[in-house]
């Protein structure tokens, strides 16, 4: 099937737990001395393997990474190609939504994986998005990857 038209298929819920509970642990790692904001991700791999990062923040503010942009970097270059789904986890009313940044690089090497966003008090009341529903139309050169 032509990887546009996949849909992002539905994880167990005892995955979706341990991918949010992974993000929740990678949180504790975040270095956000200046926002003191601290976000955890973590990417569950076609592989099975689950790949996690925080935040590091800069001094020179606009070279932070967020965590997502952190984990997905750490899991494409351990080799991981394609991936199932990524939990975000922060400390804040119903989590924290992925920024643009992170939005446009999980298009592209993620599009049909599935975003999970919790707050760390209460890892069970999270909320399910689609890469694709947070960034329609997004960017793309013609030649792929
Ligand atoms: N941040 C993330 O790591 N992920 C998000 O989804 C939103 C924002 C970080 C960047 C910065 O270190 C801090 O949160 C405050 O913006």
């Amino acid at each position: 099937m032509a990887e546009k038209n996949k849909r992002p298929g539905r994880l167990s819920a005892e995955k979706e737990a341990e991918l949010l509970r992974v993000a929740a642990r990678a949180r504790q790692q975040a270095v956000a001395p200046y926002s003191r904001f601290r976000v955890g991700a973590a990417l569950l791999g076609r592989s099975g393997h689950i790949f996690s990062g925080a935040n590091v923040e800069s001094a020179s503010y606009g070279l932070t990474c967020c965590a997502e942009r952190v984990a997905l970097f750490g899991a494409l270059s351990s080799g991981e190609r394609g991936f199932l789904a990524v939990a975000v986890v922060a400390r804040a009313p119903g989590g924290a939504m992925p920024c643009g940044a992170c939005r446009q690089l999980l298009a592209e090497y993620a599009p049909n994986a599935v975003v999970l966003v919790a707050d760390s008090r209460d890892l069970r009341r999270f909320r399910r998005f689609t890469v694709r529903a947070l960034l329609p139309g997004a960017f793309r050169l013609r030649r792929r990857f």
